[in-house]
């Protein structure tokens, strides 16, 4: 096992109710900010919820946060909260905002020059605006990480930053939020966290026994507990689990002390930015093909996925399992209902390169666990998913 440090200070405050858990959580006296997305958090009344709740603090609110939230709209809540000194963020939604209200919080103070810095640089910015959650979209783990990605139109980049200043301090979690969301959500929401858990446990075995039962036990669960999901819209218990299992695929824990891949977030990340596809559907895409081109090198871990989480035969060859176990992962993401193929998005062979030339401009030339997935082998693996 490699050697590790791990430490998660994000209170999470899960269950039916629990948003009366808000005063409690916010120091007196505070001049609250809450930010939200695109009209749902309005329209299901949560937003109404969380403004009576807290009626004690003076409070302003800013909403209009995109999926896959970007900088020049993060920026115009920046200002308003330079010029009204609010000193305490509330996100409202799913990642977008949380991401979104992650940059704004490590944005207000950077005066030093263009918060944009932060995202381009990488920057471990050492102080944000202290910020809570209540979250509507399991799916990121946003809730609970000290990530964001963040995208700049303009210039066509979506990039991720990570600092511990922007660790939310505590996220409240009620399954029924989790009602409201459209079919296609709840499938992105499990495909996404599925695919957080692969990125951390299929590259190659480092003896890290704990992390992969760990993460087996979350890949089990989205696999048990997604379909239903898309069944049954009201079943507490189904929502319940979804929920924690998407915190749990992206907390720190299960990536601690063994190797992590994320070359195919790297590469959905640029099909978003250049075709708008919504980012489980980038990553359903990209998976299957990248497992197909790297199964030599992930061939150990692909095998023990294969058995413990598909339970394949013991007794199959090697090659047989390999390609049973990535089949299996492009199933249970159709299963779920979301496509596999750029195809299936009207997107072609003409989309490669552009891609290719994204990830070279943003320095992403040596992805994955070992620093093999070059620009050839993306053009392979997008080859694959045409
Ligand atoms: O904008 P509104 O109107 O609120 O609607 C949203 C949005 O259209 C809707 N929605 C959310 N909760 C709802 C709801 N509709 C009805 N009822 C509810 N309860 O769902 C739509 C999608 O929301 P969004 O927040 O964009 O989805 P998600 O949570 O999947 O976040 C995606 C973003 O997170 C980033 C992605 O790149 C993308 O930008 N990620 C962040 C990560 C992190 N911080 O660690 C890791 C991830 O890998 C990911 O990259
Ligand atoms: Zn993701």
């Amino acid at each position: 096992m490699q050697n590790f440090q791990f430490a998660n200070p994000t209170q999470i405050i899960f269950g039916k109710g629990q948003i009366e858990q808000l005063t409690a959580k916010i120091p007196v006296g505070s001049k609250v900010f809450i930010l939200y997305g695109g009209g749902s958090a309005q329209k299901t009344g949560l937003l109404g919820t969380v403004k009576d709740t807290l009626k004690g603090y003076q409070v302003g609110e800013f909403g209009g946060i995109e999926p896959n939230p970007t900088y020049e709209t993060l920026m115009k809540a920046v200002e308003i909260i330079r010029k009204e000194n609010y000193d305490f963020l509330l996100a409202v939604g799913g990642g977008s905002v949380i991401d979104g209200t992650k940059f704004i919080a490590a944005a207000v103070p950077y005066l030093q020059g263009d918060p944009w810095e932060i995202v381009r640089d990488w920057l471990d910015v050492k102080s944000a605006l202290p910020f809570g959650v209540v979250l509507t979209l399991p799916a990121t783990g946003s809730e609970m990480n000290d990530g964001a990605v963040i995208t700049r139109k303009e210039i066509q980049a979506k990039l991720p930053f990570m600092s511990k200043a922007v660790f939310p301090r505590f996220s409240i979690l009620d399954p029924i939020y989790t009602y409201t969301l459209p079919t296609k959500q709840i499938s992105n929401g499990v495909v996404d966290s599925f695919i957080h858990v692969m990125e951390q446990y299929l590259t190659y075995p480092a003896e890290g026994k704990v992390q992969d039962r760990f993460s087996e036990g979350l890949l089990l669960t989205l696999i048990e507990e997604g379909p239903k999901a898309l069944q049954e819209k009201e079943n507490y218990d189904v929502r319940a689990n979804l929920m924690w299992v998407a915190s749990l695929a992206l907390n720190g824990l299960i990536g601690s002390g063994v190797p992590q891949d994320w070359a195919t977030h790297m590469i959905g990340h640029e099909i978003t930015v250049l075709y708008g596809l919504d980012h489980a559907q980038t990553l359903a895409i990209v998976l299957p093909s990248l497992l197909e081109v790297m199964k030599e090198e992930k061939q150990a871990k692909l095998l023990q996925y294969g058995e413990r989480v598909w339970n394949l035969p013991k007794d199959m060859s090697v090659e047989e399992k390999a390609t049973a176990a990535i089949e299996r992962t492009r199933n249970f993401f159709e299963t779920m209902g979301v496509k596999t193929r750029l195809a299936d998005y009207g997107l072609g062979q003409d989309v490669i390169e552009p891609i290719i030339a994204n990830l070279e401009a943003h320095g992403m030339v040596e992805l994955g666990e070992k620093g093999l997935v070059t620009p050839a082998i993306v053009r392979s693996i997008l080859s694959k998913s045409l």
